[in-house]
Formats: C-alpha cells, sequence, structure tokens
C-alpha cells in the first residue's frame, strides 16, 4: 500500500491522547497551520507543518498526494450510538407528533419502539443488511468512521440474535467500522407484557449468554427510564452483561430523572447515554466516576422538547461529553453527526472545539476504542476528514450543510464529495 499524503490544509484540528478529555480540556483541541498528513500502512506517521515535513521526511516522491484544497483535517467521526439494524419506517408518528402528540403518549398507545419491533422481526437478516447499507453509506458521507450500532428491536433470542448477526454481515460489506451492542432490554415486547419479570430472566439467563457466546456484541446497553426499565432491573441486565463479558454502557435519565447517571456512576460504565432529565448529583456522581455522558441532541430537536441536556454543566463539572446521532427511525431519524455538532454549538451551548472533541476521542474512548481511533496523532489509525471549511469553526458557522469533501479510512481515500464538478471541470 502506497504512503498518502494529505497536502496543503488550511488548518489542522484535533483533541490529543487515548483518554477522554474532561473539563477545560474538552476545548484544548491542537490547532497546526498549513498542515500535512502523512498516512502509511494504515497509519499517521506525521501531523504537522509542510516545512517540518520537508525537514524530517524530505520530499516524498513515492507518496501518493491529496490535495487537501486549503480545508480543514478532522479526525474521522464516531457516532458512539445508534440503533442502526431496523425496518420499516414511523413517518406517521412523526406526523402526529407534529400534529401535538407527545412521543410517549404514542409509545403507551403500542407505537414506538413496539412497532419498530414488529417490523424488525419481519424483516430477514438480509433485508436488514440492504436497510442498513445505504444508511451507512450516508453516514460515511458525511464523515463517520466508526459507528457503534445496536440490537433492541427484536426483543427475542432469535430476532436481536438476527439483528447482531446482520450488523456483522454489513460490517463486512462496507468500510464504517461497526462496533456491536446487545440491547435486548429497550422495551418490555408486547407478550410479556403480563409478566415482565419472565422477559428480565429471558433477557439476563438466555439473550445475554447466547449473544456473548456468538460473540456478537461487545457491549450491553439498557433503557433505564421510568416506564421501562427501573435503576434495579437496569442493575441485573448490566451485571449479568458483564459477568459474560459484555461492557455496560445505559440509556439513562432520558425524558425523567430515573436513577440512571447515579447507576452508571456506581458500575463505571463505558458511558450514561441522553441525560436530558439528568439531576445535579447525577451529574457531580457522573463527574466523580469519570463516566462519559453521551448527547444525543437530535432526539430533543427531532421530538420537539424543550429540553436539553445540560451539557454546559457537565462540561463545568468535569463530566467528559461525547455526541452521537442516536439514529434510529422513532426519536432521531438522521445519520449526519455534523448536524448533530451544529445542535450542540447552537441548543447546547458548546464550543466548537468541545463538539470536535465530543465526536471524536471522547466518542471513541466510550467505545474503549482510544488507543485506536478518536484523534490525529502518530501512531493512530489513519481514518480523517478533509472538511470544506478554511477553519474549525466553520464546521457550526456554515450550518445546514454537509461539510465533508473526502474520508479517509485507514490511509486510503475511499470517499470524495464533489466528483461531478471535478470532471466537468476536467
Ligand atoms: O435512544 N430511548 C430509547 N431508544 C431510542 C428510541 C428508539 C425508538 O423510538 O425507536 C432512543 O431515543
Ligand atoms: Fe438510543
Amino acid at each position: 500500500m502506497r504512503d498518502l499524503l494529505i497536502t496543503d490544509l488550511a488548518e489542522i484540528a484535533t483533541p490529543l491522547g487515548t483518554t477522554s478529555r474532561r473539563g477545560r480540556d474538552q476545548g484544548a483541541v491542537s490547532k497546526v497551520r498549513d498542515g500535512e498528513i502523512l498516512c502509511r500502512d494504515g497509519r499517521i506517521l506525521f501531523v504537522g507543518t509542510r516545512a517540518e515535513r520537508e525537514a524530517t521526511l524530505g520530499e516524498l516522491p513515492d507518496a501518493e498526494r491529496l490535495d487537501g484544497r486549503r480545508g480543514t483535517a478532522v479526525p474521522g467521526f464516531v457516532d458512539a450510538h445508534t440503533h442502526l439494524p431496523w425496518a420499516g419506517s414511523r413517518e406517521m408518528e412523526f406526523a402526529q407528533r407534529l400534529a401535538g402528540r407527545s412521543y410517549e403518549e404514542i409509545a403507551a398507545a403500542g407505537g414506538g419502539i413496539l412497532s419498530t419491533v414488529r417490523s424488525t422481526r419481519g424483516a430477514s437478516r438480509d433485508e436488514l443488511v440492504a436497510a442498513m447499507l445505504p444508511r451507512l453509506e450516508r453516514m460515511l458521507a458525511c464523515g463517520t468512521t466508526t459507528a457503534e450500532a445496536k440490537s433492541g428491536y427484536g426483543l427475542s433470542l432469535p430476532d436481536e440474535l438476527r439483528q447482531l448477526e446482520a450488523i456483522r454481515a454489513v460490517a463486512r460489506l462496507q468500510p464504517v467500522e461497526l462496533v456491536p451492542t446487545l440491547l435486548a432490554a429497550h422495551e418490555v415486547p408486547a407478550e410479556h407484557r403480563a409478566d415482565r419479570e419472565r422477559y428480565l430472566r429471558e433477557v439476563c439467563e438466555e439473550i445475554i449468554p447466547s449473544v456473548a457466546a456468538a460473540g456478537l456484541a461487545r457491549f450491553c446497553d439498557v433503557f433505564c427510564e421510568q416506564g421501562v426499565f427501573s435503576a434495579a432491573e437496569s442493575r441485573r441486565v448490566l451485571a449479568a452483561g458483564s459477568a459474560h463479558g459484555l461492557l455496560p454502557r445505559l440509556h439513562a435519565d432520558e425524558f425523567a430523572d430515573s436513577g440512571g447517571a447515579a447507576l452508571a456512576a456506581e458500575l463505571g460504565a463505558w458511558s450514561a447515554d441522553h441525560l436530558m432529565a439528568v439531576s445535579e448529583p447525577g451529574i457531580e456522581a457522573l463527574a466523580a466516576a469519570g463516566v462519559t455522558a453521551l448527547l444525543l441532541p437530535g432526539t430533543s430537536f427531532f421530538l420537539r422538547k424543550k429540553a436539553w441536556a445540560p451539557a454546559r454543566r457537565m462540561v463545568e463539572a468535569g463530566v467528559p461529553v461525547a455526541l452521537a446521532t442516536d439514529c434510529n427511525p422513532g426519536s432521531s431519524n438522521t445519520e449526519s453527526l455534523p448536524c448533530i455538532a451544529q445542535l450542540a454549538v447552537f441548543e447546547l451551548g458548546l464550543t466548537i472545539e468541545e463538539v470536535l472533541t465530543a465526536v471524536t476521542l471522547n466518542a471513541a474512548a466510550s467505545l474503549a476504542l482510544g488507543e485506536e481511533i478518536g484523534s490525529l496523532e502518530p501512531g493512530k489509525r489513519a481514518d480523517v476528514l478533509v472538511l470544506d471549511a478554511p477553519n474549525l469553526l466553520h464546521l457550526a458557522y456554515h450550518y445546514g450543510v454537509n461539510p465533508v469533501r473526502s474520508v479517509v479510512k485507514a490511509g486510503r481515500e475511499i470517499y470524495r464529495a464533489g466528483n461531478l464538478l471535478l470532471a466537468h471541470r476536467d
């Protein structure tokens, strides 16, 4: 494989390190003007100015060149919370919400997650793969080079297994790296509504052991929420996951303070996600335990909630903050991390530097991948984006558009926007 030299970058912006950044460090992003990046054997070999490269590495006549055209390079985005393998659509519920019904009301009437469970149970593994491929293509075009993907629309052993098998299959068909998470405790399925204890036992005693034995998931998640799974039930699920080698992360305090943040802190979870309704003691517990708050402002926006997770307060309290799309058909139908980054600047009040760390290093660290990806530094995997932007601030300043011009994955350019225009010009 030839070396790849990314040249003529107006700016290179990246967090530094292999672990999550918090407090003041969350916004301490390194910026290099007039930079270049050299990739060798899929890894980053050099990041610096052109003058430094010439002085240390020489002319590099054999390297393939990618002309940065005065753009900005950032690490490949990491989307650490998605519900990617679903079938069907919930646009009718969306229409109802636009007419004034709430997400919770629709769910209580048998819609919501259970509606997607019905359509996903009716889909074969190959149909789920086919449904995921265009989503992954849109993710890649928006700069996502690694994504977490949850099951959770199966809610039975064969249906959860099929979703996870579809994730494994689609991971081999396209370049976005996928990290699978078992979310069998996303809801109590309709057939177990009269006996939730029975479903909890099925999750802990059958689904978790089978999924772990098949090596189909790295993480175990649970929807810890008023009316879904209590903190005590969530603790049981995550303990069973841990006993089988699945790392804990959880949906916590999305709509009501349900003790999710405290539970995440108690367990040392890899992330506590949503946190729209987190309490002050919950924030303090996350900070003390160093648990990453994985915020999903797309849900506040898409569900038209007035509530936004208290992101500024969390940064100030020393909680590492990450951001993700929550890509799913019910509460956040988007694959775009640039869109989430813009919401985070406009609605969560984070700085663009804090946001960059949130969608790269902190997201990677929450997936236990901080040693490998999430920053542009020698030794890390060469997952690099070139943005059509003269500096990082344009990621929010030029809003509502996709700024990604090139995606480099493991040292190879695998996506380029604007090909039509370039061909026309030649
Ligand atoms: O993260 N909160 C629970 N799960 C998803 C919603 C999934 C759905 O509505 O289908 C979420 O928002
Ligand atoms: Fe979610």
